[in-house]
């Protein structure tokens, strides 16, 4: 009863047949992954080339991707590290850890998943991920009164929008102003909650449009064919008892 389903959201790609993605919003959106999210979670289905499709240009991707170090081939000897170089287009968004042991290491033994697909992977996604990010707050007292026991642990955070109501992920979004939006929206934690949310849509199903469009292709198709075939049984059997 103290779990709570995700708030109401008025995504520009909501409507099931019209709906299309706001390319301000993904770049927005996008923004917030790289400079709060990529500390933690990977997205290693998007290659940086994929962010033309969300209206970068290509010098502007390149530039992008040479700020995250790709793994090469390569073993330093010293360190027995992979070596890195600067990212190109044609990579995909790497990894901020080396492994999971590593990842684990740095979240008090959770592991941050890939956030590629997480939009698919929970109930109402991008709806989830928002009210998710802006949901913390303390636990309510009639929980604690109801249920001594369950006091959040040490290291976990209270969210009523997670499944367990206790998340090991500290709130990433907690300050308004946090990033920079060079588009001029005002950047208020349920904004950058969305603007990221909408951009794991995107990243969870980048053909989306495409999709929307030949499904309309389609049943216009279907009812055109319907009425021709409609009024080929009638010329066919007409005058016939
Ligand atoms: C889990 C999103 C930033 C650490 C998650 C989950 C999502 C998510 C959707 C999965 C929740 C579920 O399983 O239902 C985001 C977004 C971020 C962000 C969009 C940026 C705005 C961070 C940062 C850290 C982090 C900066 C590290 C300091 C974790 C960890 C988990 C997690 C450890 C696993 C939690 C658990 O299983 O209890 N995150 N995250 N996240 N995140 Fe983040």
């Amino acid at each position: 009863e103290f779990h709570k389903h995700p708030r109401e959201i008025h995504f520009s790609f909501n409507n099931p047949v019209i709906g299309k993605f706001d390319r301000r919003q993904l770049q927005r959106g996008f923004q917030v992954y790289k400079e709060v999210c990529s500390a933690c979670h990977s997205a290693h289905l998007v290659a940086f080339r994929d962010l033309e499709e969300i209206g970068f240009t290509k010098p502007e991707v390149k530039a992008i991707a040479t700020q995250w170090a790709t793994e090469t081939p390569s073993v330093n000897p010293d360190t027995g590290e992979a070596a890195t170089r600067k990212s190109l287009p044609s990579d995909r968004i790497p990894t901020p850890y080396p492994n999971e042991v590593a990842a684990r290491a740095a979240n008090n033994n959770a592991l941050p998943p890939d956030l590629s697909l997480m939009a698919k992977a929970r109930e109402d996604g991008p709806a989830y991920i928002a009210s998710l990010l802006s949901g913390y707050g303390p636990q309510p007292a009639e929980l604690l009164a109801k249920f001594p026991d369950a006091k959040t642990p040490a290291g976990l955070h209270y969210n009523p929008y997670f499944a367990n109501l206790n998340i090991a992920m500290p709130p990433p979004l907690v300050a308004e102003g946090q990033v920079t939006y060079s588009d001029g929206t005002k950047a208020t934690v349920p904004q950058m909650a969305e603007d990221v949310a909408a951009f794991l849509e995107w990243t969870a199903e980048p053909k989306l449009e495409t999709r929307r469009r030949t499904g309309i292709a389609v049943v216009i198709f279907l009812l055109i064919a319907t009425g021709l075939a409609f009024g080929a049984y009638k010329n066919i059997w007409a005058g016939k008892k």
